[in-house]
């Protein structure tokens, strides 16, 4: 969480405000005198900031974010009309524990399941029970691995059957959401570019972007810093730093974003029973750009 202001830029040789470790002149100096004074990245100083993960770290969230990838895959071949929840959760938990690995969700505050099944007007944290799937269903399964003590975090909206036009279209605009939010991920941006990407597509197609629930940095820890809106304006928001690791995950409602939470303490559905979509990824921020460490 970025907190305090500060009232002047580091010097030129001073470390840089972002956390990164580098001198303020080989960081942000150049990008933060590209922007007007209001805008300035330096003044928000780094509190319990995002963590620069080393190679090692790197390379153990690559692993763990393969094996969900995995897992997401063989998903889709077995996902359809008569499967219940709580069979997908068995598949996962079975899969995790044969590859050694666990679920970051199982026991997490309380959370029951290993991992979440949130269909139609559920947005996230639906929890796998004995609900059949059924023809025209469309569902998210977001699958958290734990891998040598790695997170690997990733979603997808599964199809069952025949899904409706407008539930297809909610389906692939929130997935073009996603595309459009990493493609602004770089060293240097700001989590509001990714947010503005994200925000402004759904919005040209008539959904609404959830404010409750946001991406969120990753894998080392299931939630760290910083957390990731899936709204904001260009320029704005906490910079992106190299060798940073976090999720973009956007939900896209058709209609209001507003959610109420069900008396399971969990399960967040649109308040007014519109569908809602969600897909994720989680992605590590280089000087080029990104890697998706999820794919
Ligand atoms: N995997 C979810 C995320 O993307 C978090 C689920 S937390 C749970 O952040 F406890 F609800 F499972
Ligand atoms: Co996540
Ligand atoms: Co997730």
């Amino acid at each position: 969480m970025f907190e305090e202001r500060r009232q002047r830029p580091p010097g030129r040789n001073e470390a840089c405000w972002c956390g990164s470790g580098k001198k303020y002149k080989k960081c942000h100096l150049s990008s933060d005198r590209s922007l007007p004074p209001r805008q300035v990245a330096y003044r928000p100083r780094v509190r319990s900031g995002p963590s620069i993960k080393n190679a090692a770290q790197i390379a153990g969230i690559r692993t763990a974010g393969s094996l969900t990838r995995d897992i997401l895959d063989l998903l889709e071949t077995r996902v359809e009309a008569g499967v219940t929840t709580n069979d997908v959760d068995r598949w996962v938990s079975d899969e995790l524990r044969k590859n050694g690995a666990r679920a970051a969700t199982l026991g997490y505050k309380g959370y029951p399941k290993s991992c979440c099944t949130s269909l139609n007007e559920v947005i996230c944290h639906g929890i796998p029970e004995d609900r059949v799937f059924l023809d025209g269903d469309i569902v998210n399964i977001d699958v958290t691995s734990i891998l040598e003590g790695y997170y690997g975090d990733a979603s997808r909206m599964y199809l069952i059957g025949n899904v409706s036009s407008e539930a297809r279209r909610l389906v692939e605009v929130t997935r073009e959401c996603l595309e459009r939010g990493m493609a602004q991920v770089r060293h240097g941006g700001y989590l509001g570019d990714i947010g503005h990407a994200i925000q402004s597509h759904a919005e040209s197609h008539g959904f609404s972007v959830v404010r409750a629930f946001v991406g969120h940095g990753t894998g080392v820890d299931f939630h760290e810093e910083p957390q990731v809106p899936h709204f904001g304006r260009r320029g704005h928001g906490a910079p992106m730093i190299a060798g940073t690791v976090f999720t973009i995950e956007p939900m896209i409602n058709a209609g209001r974003y507003d959610i109420k939470i069900l008396a399971d303490g969990w399960t967040a559905v649109t308040v007014d029973g519109s569908l809602s979509a969600q897909w994720e990824h989680t992605v590590l921020v280089t000087e080029e750009g990104y890697e998706a460490l999820t794919v």
